[in-house]
């Protein structure tokens, strides 16, 4: 098993301050994205959520948010932040990989930041097979994809354009597939916001 699939591996470094990727804010790219062309409302899922800041901007946009994260760590803050803040939305501690079968078909839409790269590679089609199961025909995947150049070994694993126009071509019609207005710091110009529906 490779060390990122285990959830010990993340739990640690939000124990130990190596969450690098911790913005502590929704993702810029949502935000604009959400306020200039919201998706249609519906059941979202946010797969790999973190602290959840993503879930809960998207929940106080009207949308029904399941966050899903394998760390006890980002569930348990996660959870207290959507309470400090009064903010109504779900938080389930489980392994993204278990979705397909249970809960195909359920989500409305799906929000993609930064779990597609925290993954072992070698699980991306899994990772694919695995939105597309969850998502209902016509429903809609959200994603913004990161890093489209490596700055170290990873996680983040680096992401391209054509890779994932591969990956998604059968299961999904990509609408839009642009830079994002905005960037998370650093970020700039390695990030590549998608659309895209469920055929
Ligand atoms: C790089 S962090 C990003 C967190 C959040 N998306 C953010 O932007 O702050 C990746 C997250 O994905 C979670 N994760 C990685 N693999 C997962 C899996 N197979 N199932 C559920 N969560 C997973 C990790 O626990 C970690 O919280």
């Amino acid at each position: 098993m490779a060390r990122v699939d285990a959830p010990d591996f993340w739990d640690g470094l939000y124990a130990t301050g190596g969450d690098g990727w911790e913005l502590g804010q929704p993702a810029p790219a949502l935000v604009d994205f959400v306020e200039q062309t919201p998706p249609p409302r519906g059941r979202v899922a946010v797969l790999g959520c973190g602290r959840g800041h993503d879930a809960r901007f998207l929940a106080t946009r009207g949308y029904e948010v399941v966050g899903y994260d394998f760390s006890s760590a980002a569930v348990t803050a996660a959870r207290a932040l959507a309470r400090r803040d009064g903010v109504k939305v779900e938080f389930e501690q489980r392994d993204i990989f278990t979705l397909g079968r249970e809960a195909a078909h359920t989500f409305d839409g799906v929000w993609e930041y930064t779990c597609y790269c925290a993954i072992d590679p070698a699980r991306r089609g899994d990772y694919v097979r695995t939105v597309s199961a969850i998502i209902r025909p016509g429903g809609w995947l959200l994603a913004c994809f990161f890093p489209l150049r490596a700055v170290n070994a990873g996680p983040p694993f680096p992401v391209s354009r054509a890779e994932l126009r591969r990956r998604f071509a059968a299961t999904f019609r990509f609408e839009r597939a642009q830079p994002p207005l905005r960037s998370a710091r650093g970020r700039l110009g390695r990030e590549w916001l998608v659309f895209a529906r469920r055929t």
